[in-house]
């Protein structure tokens, strides 16, 4: 069975972080969105792995992930360039897939476990579902007893509140209904509709509901509260730094060569490697990369990327992006001095 990972779209709900990398390489838990689920699918035994690419800096993405072996996996990389929607971006692995049987897994999608169905299943298509709030925003399945009977892409109409999970599995017949699509109305090839085409053959789809939790990384609070899922779960705790009068508190990772000094972590939290914590309060839920400097601040509930440097300040529901500076102006006149990009909101 092979996998395909897609790793294209542009992340504009996500900018200004998305304007130097694909959403899919924000790190959560010390590791990028996208690498949960490549280790998810490795994790099933799917190890020939396609990585399609979108036009927004793919090659951080070969640059991050090179062949897979560091993973234990193989690699092939396919360039989507412009979106023109998920069945097109799986259309282009057609011969990759070779007549096998694969499993699809949006990069920007967190699911906790539950695969199951997917790999296993003989039907030509299986998805996961999972009850949603907001159903508009996603395909959405009517099930009848223990049948799925129809899929709708973003439905106006209420027609269930079970959603597409951002991971499916096929057979190679997927590729000649691909073929017969036509562009929706946001003028994409979907594989919902494909899909949908499936059940109007009169065959089954293999489906579960998600056992465990998924998210959909589309926002900055989707993205935060993929942080707080993944801290909550992750059983990787491990103090590899150094801690000099500090107290630490639950589960905290603490990577090689980090160092906190007369400071209070208290976990959930991870902390990449060579981090330095100094005269500061880490609270739980708290992400922060390798290679940053924390002084004198009160963190929690945020996501801090590499080599980002903040100092004399609270932070609570924020995100950081890579090489960023929060400082403090301890200056006259008195008053906040900032560089914004586009897309960054700030809450003082
Ligand atoms: C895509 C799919 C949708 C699915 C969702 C899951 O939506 O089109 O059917 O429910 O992923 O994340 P998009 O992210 O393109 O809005």
């Amino acid at each position: 069975m092979k996998g395909i990972i897609l790793h294209g779209g542009k992340g504009t709900r996500l900018r200004p972080l998305t304007h130097t990398g694909p959403k899919q390489l924000i790190k959560v838990g010390g590791k990028p969105i996208s690498q949960w689920g490549i280790e998810n699918l490795i994790r099933y035994g799917i190890t020939d792995i396609a990585i399609v690419l979108g036009n927004n800096y793919p090659e951080k993405v070969v640059e991050y992930y090179g062949d897979g072996s560091s993973l234990g996996a193989h690699f092939t990389y396919i360039y989507q360039g412009e979106a023109r929607g998920l069945a097109e971006a799986i259309y282009r692995c057609k011969e990759f897939v070779d007549g096998d049987r694969f499993v699809v897994h949006l990069g920007d999608n967190i699911v906790q476990h539950g695969l199951e169905v997917l790999v296993n299943s003989t039907d030509e298509s299986a998805v996961l579902l999972a009850k949603v709030d907001e159903p508009s925003r996603y395909g959405i399945a009517v099930v009848d007893g223990n049948k799925i009977v129809k899929l709708v892409e973003k439905p106006k109409e209420f027609l269930s509140d079970l959603a597409l999970v951002g991971v499916y599995s096929f057979s190679p017949h997927i590729f000649d209904i691909i073929e017969s699509l036509k562009p929706s109305k946001r003028k994409e090839l979907e594989i919902t509709e494909a899909i949908e085409k499936i059940i109007i053959e009169g065959k089954t789809i293999g489906f579960s509901e998600v056992d465990g939790w998924w998210k959909d990384t589309g926002t900055p609070e989707d993205m935060l509260s993929a942080n707080m899922r993944i801290l909550d779960f992750s059983t990787d705790y491990d103090t590899k730094g150094t801690v000099e009068a500090s107290k630490i508190e639950g589960r905290v990772f603490l990577g090689k060569d980090s160092k906190i000094t007369n400071s209070t972590v208290r976990g959930p939290v991870y902390i990449g490697d060579g981090t330095v914590v100094e005269n500061s309060f880490i609270g739980s839920y708290t992400s922060i990369g390798g290679a940053c400097h924390i002084s004198g601040s009160e963190l929690t509930n945020s996501i801090v990327l590499d080599s980002s440097t903040v100092s004399d300040s609270n932070l609570n529901g924020s995100i950081i992006g890579f090489k960023c500076t929060i400082k403090r102006n301890n200056e006259k006149p008195a008053g906040s001095r900032m560089i914004t990009g586009e897309g960054t909101s700030i809450y003082i």
